[in-house]
């Protein structure tokens, strides 16, 4: 039986999902804290993990096969890894959960929702409360794999125009898809920009003064991909002045993010804990069952990531 290592916070959870997923393996887990040098680890010639521990790649000199338990995968490029060990992803069902955070956040500033409670509570019919038409206004999303266009089909049955930007584009039969370089000269026209683009070289702090210049007080970001993503101090100056009018943000270049962050109380700016995607055993095994069989059987790991490109 190949030995499946799994070093996760909620191993408890993923390793009796794991070995149900495929008996043929022998699973064990491990609290990211708490792995030591057990010798069973050296054995082990998979690795299902979130993030990695330090030193825990040379305590597993037989590994062939590393499953990253989430979809971005930054943390384990950056990690000291054999160039031969395949890494996996999993996006699971996280496209139908950040469409629904997206979705939330834009509908409940289209609504008014936080006023409509305001006038309620001082029990005032409000007649001029009247929710933002959202037809036809244009929605960016950055990052156009699996995610992005849930989120877009999402934005679109809600009667946006959605574009999607990607590094390389391709022809595609459902959505405009342009280049990432083009994004500056859409700001100018969106409602809302998404971002949900793997954290790489490329990537990293694109939303910047630069970007935030073409922007505009009616547009707002949603950031459900990577904090590094935006330049954070860019993107306050932004909203201070006026240039960017809200900031929906589900993650922080250091998280939890910091109880004296800015970002905490600024009025224009809505916080949540990194909770846009969630990953259950449930959503994230099916994407990855093929490779558990294969695994198993000791052949080829299919779709590895691209380490260079970084995702
Ligand atoms: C979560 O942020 C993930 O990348 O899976």
């Amino acid at each position: 039986m190949r030995k499946l290592a799994v070093v996760h916070h909620r191993f408890r959870e993923w390793v009796p999902a794991l070995s149900e997923a495929e008996p043929r393996l022998e699973v064990r887990g491990w609290h990211p804290r708490e792995v030591g040098d057990d010798p069973w680890l050296a054995d082990a010639e998979g690795l299902f993990v979130w993030r990695i521990p330090q030193g825990l790649i040379p305590r597993m000199p037989r590994l062939a096969w590393i499953q990253n338990s989430g979809a971005g995968l930054d943390h384990l490029v950056r990690e000291a890894i054999p160039a031969g060990i395949p890494i996996t992803r999993a996006d699971g069902q996280f496209g139908l959960w950040m469409a629904r955070y997206t979705a939330g956040h834009l509908l409940s500033e289209a609504q008014r929702l936080d006023e409509c409670r305001i006038a309620q509570a001082e029990r005032r019919w409000a007649a001029r409360l009247v929710p933002e038409d959202l037809t036809g206004k244009v929605a960016l999303i950055h990052g156009f794999g699996r995610i992005g266009r849930q989120i877009g089909r999402a934005l679109r049955e809600l009667g946006l125009e959605v574009h999607g930007f990607v590094r390389t584009p391709r022809a595609d039969g459902e959505f405009p898809v342009h280049a990432g370089r083009e994004l500056p000269q859409w700001l100018g026209g969106a409602r809302v920009l998404v971002l949900c683009a793997p954290l790489t070289d490329e990537t990293r702090g694109m939303v910047d003064a630069g970007l935030l210049a073409q922007a505009h007080g009616g547009l707002t970001l949603v950031n459900v991909g990577r904090g590094e993503l935006v330049v954070e101090a860019d993107l306050l100056a932004a909203l201070d002045r006026g240039q960017l009018g809200r900031a929906v943000l589900d993650v922080f270049s250091q998280e939890p993010l910091d109880p004296a962050s800015p970002l905490w109380d600024h009025p224009k700016v809505v916080v949540t804990p990194h909770h846009a995607g969630v990953s259950m055993p449930g959503a994230i095994i099916p994407d990855i069952l093929e490779n558990l069989r294969r695994f198993a059987e000791g052949l080829p790991i299919l779709n590895p990531v691209d380490r260079g490109l970084g995702y």
